[in-house]
C-alpha cells in the first residue's frame, strides 16, 4: 500500500529536509584529504542532536537478517556504490569519489538524501559521471506530477545515461519515504516492461536515488554485510532527493546540497 501524506505531514518533512540538506552540505565541505569517516559521521550526529532529530540509518536493518547499521551516514568511496559504514580507520584521500547518503527522523517523519563529492584531483570520467547522474535525476523529476507514470522516472534516467556508456544499478531502487525509512513503492532507476504500472498521486513522498557506474550495472556486497561495490570495480556516483508529488509537479523536500 502506498501511503499518501497530508499537507501537514509534508510540512514536517520539509522542516526535516532543511536540516538534512544543511547537514549534508556541512559533511560535503568537510570531505577533504585526511578527513576520517568517523569524524564526518560525528558532524551528522551532532547536527541532528542540536536540531532535535535522530539519524534514521543508525541501527537500521533493511532486512531482519541484516546486522544493525553502524553509522548515521553511509560513506561509500570510489567503486563502493552505497551503504559504506563510517569508521575511524577510513580516511578520505585526494582523488576520491565520495558518496554521502544520510537519513533523518524529525517530527516523526523520515527524509532521505545523498550526493557525490569529488575530492581534489579526480579522474575526468568521475566528474562527468557525477554531473550526468545529477542531471538524469533532475530530468526524471520533471516527468513527475499527479497522474504521471512511476516508470517514466527510471526510463528517463536509463535512456539518458546508458547511451553515454554508464551503467544504471538495478539491484537497489528508490522508494517511498515518510512514515518509514523505506516504504512502497519501489522506484527502479531503469525500465522494464514487465514492471507493474503505477500512476503517481499527489501526496506520495518519494526518495529517488540513481546509483550509476562508469562501467557495468552489476554490483555485489562486501563481506562486511553492508557495502555495495561495482562488480567490475568501476567508479560509482549517487544522487538522491526526497520529493512530494503535487497536482502539477513535485515539491522538493530535501533542498539540493551546496557542495
Ligand atoms: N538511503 C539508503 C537507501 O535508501 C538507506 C541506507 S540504509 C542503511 O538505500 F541501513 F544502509 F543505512
Ligand atoms: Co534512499
Amino acid at each position: 500500500m502506498i501511503k499518501l501524506k497530508t499537507a501537514e505531514e509534508i510540512e514536517k518533512m520539509k522542516r526535516g529536509g532543511e536540516i538534512l540538506s544543511r547537514t549534508l552540505s556541512l559533511i560535503a565541505k568537510a570531505c577533504v584529504p585526511g578527513a576520517n569517516t568517523e569524524d564526518l559521521d560525528k558532524i551528522a550526529r551532532d547536527e541532528f542532536e542540536k536540531a532535535g532529530g535522530k539519524a534514521s540509518f543508525l541501527n537500521y536493518q533493511i532486512h531482519s537478517f541484516d546486522p544493525p547499521y553502524p553509522s548515521a551516514v553511509c560513506i561509500s568511496i570510489n567503486d563502493e556504490v552505497v551503504h559504506g559504514p563510517a569508521t575511524p580507520n577510513r580516511v578520505i584521500k585526494d582523488g576520491d569519489v565520495v558518496k554521502l547518503d544520510i537519513g533523518l527522523w524529525y517530527e516523526d517523519m523520515a527524509t532521505d538524501m545523498a550526493c557525490t563529492v569529488l575530492v581534489g584531483n579526480v579522474p575526468e570520467v568521475a566528474r562527468e559521471l557525477s554531473t550526468e547522474t545529477k542531471k538524469a535525476l533532475q530530468m526524471a523529476l520533471e516527468t513527475i506530477h499527479e497522474g504521471s507514470w512511476l516508470h517514466d522516472i527510471g526510463k528517463t534516467i536509463q535512456d539518458y545515461l546508458e547511451p553515454k556508456g554508464f551503467g544504471v544499478v538495478r539491484d537497489l531502487v528508490g522508494h517511498g519515504v515518510g512514515h518509514g525509512v523505506h516504504e512502497e513503492p519501489q522506484i527502479p532507476h531503469y525500465h522494464d516492461r514487465r514492471m507493474r504500472a503505477i500512476k503517481l498521486k499527489a501526496g506520495m513522498c518519494l526518495a529517488i536515488e540513481p546509483m550509476v557506474t562508469a562501467g557495468d550495472w552489476q554490483v555485489t556486497q562486501k563481506d562486511d554485510g553492508w557495502t555495495i561495490v561495482t562488480l567490475d570495480k568501476s567508479l560509482a556516483a549517487h544522487w538522491e532527493v526526497t520529493i512530494a508529488v503535487t497536482h502539477d509537479g513535485y515539491e522538493l523536500i530535501t533542498p539540493w546540497p551546496t557542495t
